[in-house]
């Protein structure tokens, strides 16, 4: 009996920083090596004059690679990029690179 209050004594001490885990990530796309060359894995730009993406709105990024695609925004770059990639990949990117820390300045 006290060895189980024991254990739930841990338990209910561990649950808060269960609770603190930060949420997932979505899993690595499968075309972000496209974009990686520029923009980093993390969204950390790699390349002077190529914006940072990491942590930026979801619906800003679908915004802004929407106008790429339609030529709302005229950058030869970023057309050719997401040239191959549809809308599923293009959401999978934009969810990957908004779930990114704008902090972390790590490249893997
Ligand atoms: C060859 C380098 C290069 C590659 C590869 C590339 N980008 Fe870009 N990206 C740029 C540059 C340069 C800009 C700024 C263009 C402009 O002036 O609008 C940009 C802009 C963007 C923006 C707009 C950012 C903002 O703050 O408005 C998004 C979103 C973006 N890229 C996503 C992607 C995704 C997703 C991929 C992969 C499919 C990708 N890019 C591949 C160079 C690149």
């Amino acid at each position: 009996m006290r060895t189980l209050s024991i254990a739930a004594l841990c338990l209910t001490a561990a649950l808060p920083a269960l609770a603190r885990t930060p949420p997932a990530s979505p899993v690595q796309p499968v075309r972000l090596g496209l974009c990686a060359g520029c923009h980093g894995v993390t969204g950390h730009a790699s390349m002077p004059g190529v914006p940072n993406l990491a942590g930026q709105r979801l619906d800003y990024l679908r915004n802004a690679l929407g106008q790429y695609r339609d030529g709302r925004r005229a950058a030869p770059l970023m057309r050719a990029a997401i040239g191959p990639l549809d809308a599923a990949d293009l959401d999978a990117l934009a969810r990957w690179y908004s779930a990114q820390s704008p902090q972390s300045q790590a490249r893997p």
